[in-house]
């Protein structure tokens, strides 16, 4: 296994409080992480660390460049930098053109992220490859059936689904999603778990992910780690995080998974 994300000693204080306390973390490939913790616990500001949307007070965050095994600093980059860097997040559908169809709203994803690359392929095959990449972006995720509906008018599982498509559009070697079930129905999180499987066995993306709904943690998930007031609780495999006595104080004494 290799490591495609790594985070060393990372700290974030908004003034008196620690929101994420030094937190070291590695994340092999070929992997589903799942993040948990109770409500207030990190998470988010976790994810914002790992993605330039906010700035560590102290620590480092370092991810894998290329092909090589080296690991890259990116703890000064900011988001778009980021993502060029090959890590990708769903936001809550704020990423989504509401008047585009889902195949516009794909193809201007693909477009932006051709934009930022350098000439791979050559300008004369670039619309056709586009064009194809889109396709297939709309097979992974399973949304070319409702590839010309406007998404103003999708549901709200339909467009966490877009949403995912969107992320994917960079090729990311790393894609976290903030608790992607929120929101849904059992239909609906029955689809985004079956989905989140098979982008696993189809892509060299890793994932990670934070959830609230146990029963879909303990259904993807090969590794827990659990934050706590910004800190790791524990970290390990479902069966051993899972029936962790500190792992279950800490879910008791709080409102919220
Ligand atoms: N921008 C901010 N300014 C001040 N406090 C914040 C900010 N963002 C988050 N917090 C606080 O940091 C803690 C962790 O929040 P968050 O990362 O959202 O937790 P989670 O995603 O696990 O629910 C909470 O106490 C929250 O109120
Ligand atoms: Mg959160």
């Amino acid at each position: 296994m290799t490591t495609v994300l790594k985070a060393e000693d990372l700290r974030k204080q908004f003034g008196e409080l620690t929101a994420v306390d030094n937190v070291s973390i590695e994340i092999d490939d070929g992997n589903i992480t799942s993040i948990i913790g109770p409500n207030g616990a990190g998470k988010t500001t976790f994810y914002n660390l790992l993605t330039g949307v906010l700035q560590p007070t102290t620590g480092s965050i370092w991810l894998r460049s290329g092909v090589e095994d080296d690991l890259a600093d990116v703890t000064d980059a900011e988001p778009h930098q980021v993502a060029q860097a090959g890590l990708s997040r769903s936001y809550q559908i704020t990423n989504i053109f509401e008047g585009l169809t889902v195949r516009e709203n794909v193809r201007v994803a693909r477009i932006s992220h051709e934009g930022t690359r350098l000439d791979f392929r050559s300008r004369a095959t670039g619309d056709e490859s586009v064009e194809a990449d889109v396709e297939e972006l709309l097979d992974l995720t399973g949304l070319t059936h409702i590839a010309d509906t406007p998404c103003d008018t999708l549901s709200h599982g339909e467009k966490r689904t877009v949403e995912i498509a969107l992320a994917l559009a960079i090729e990311p070697n790393v894609f976290l999603m903030d608790e992607p079930t929120a929101g849904m129905n059992p239909t609906e999180v029955a689809e985004i778990v079956s989905l989140i499987r098979e982008l696993d066995a189809d892509l060299d993306t890793t994932f990670v992910v934070t959830e609230h709904n146990m029963d879909v943690v303990t259904d993807i998930s090969d590794r827990i780690v659990v934050l706590a007031e910004g800190a790791i609780l524990a970290d390990g495999t479902p069966e051993d995080v899972l029936t962790d006595e500190r792992v279950t104080e800490a879910y008791l004494g709080s409102d919220s998974a």
